[in-house]
């Protein structure tokens, strides 16, 4: 079996980084795939732009990140459900990504239906839709199993 950091070659996209498993991946990321640079997708929130949220999540989790280079992070902000709204800026920035690992879903299972259908469902089918056809390079796509994914 060939080490990680040699089957990570490429940049990689990763979505739910804001969250507990996302965190964790990243963290991992940038210790085993030294040769990647991560581009996360962070939603900005109503007042507080994706970058920031981003940089809360850093300092929050000081200790999972000790020695590692966050540098080779970048943040890309948009939403799943609405990845036609990410901007060409950004989706070029994209071009190298040859992984993409999504762990973004909403975990509020008491949310009315509709609401976890718009995000675990649709939007996981609008990312990987983006993925195929913004991602050029992509060789691997790694869902994060949910409620509701074999919905359709
Ligand atoms: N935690 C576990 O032990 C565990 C075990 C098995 C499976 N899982 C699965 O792993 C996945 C992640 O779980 P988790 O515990 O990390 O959940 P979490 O802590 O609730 O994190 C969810 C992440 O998804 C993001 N997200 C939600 N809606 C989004 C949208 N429309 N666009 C972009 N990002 C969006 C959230 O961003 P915001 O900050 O913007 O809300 C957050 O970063 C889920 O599918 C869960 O079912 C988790």
């Amino acid at each position: 079996m060939q080490p990680i950091k040699d089957v990570l070659r490429g940049d990689i996209l990763l979505t739910g980084v804001t969250g507990f498993v996302g965190v964790v991946t990243l963290a991992k990321l940038l210790r085993h795939a030294p040769h990647s640079r991560v581009f996360v997708l962070v939603r900005p929130g109503n007042k507080i732009g994706a970058r920031t949220r981003f940089e809360t999540v850093c300092e929050q989790n000081g200790i999972l990140f000790m020695g590692l280079d966050i540098a080779r992070v970048h943040v890309v902000s948009g939403d799943m459900t609405a990845c036609d709204k990410i901007s060409a800026e950004d989706v070029a920035t994209l071009h190298n990504v040859t992984t993409a690992i999504h762990c973004a879903a909403s975990t509020e299972w008491r949310s009315p239906l509709p609401e976890l259908l718009k995000i675990n469902v649709h939007g996981a089918v609008a990312l990987f839709t983006f993925c195929l056809t913004h991602l050029p390079k992509l060789r691997s796509y790694v869902h994060t199993s949910t409620s509701y994914s074999y919905v359709v």
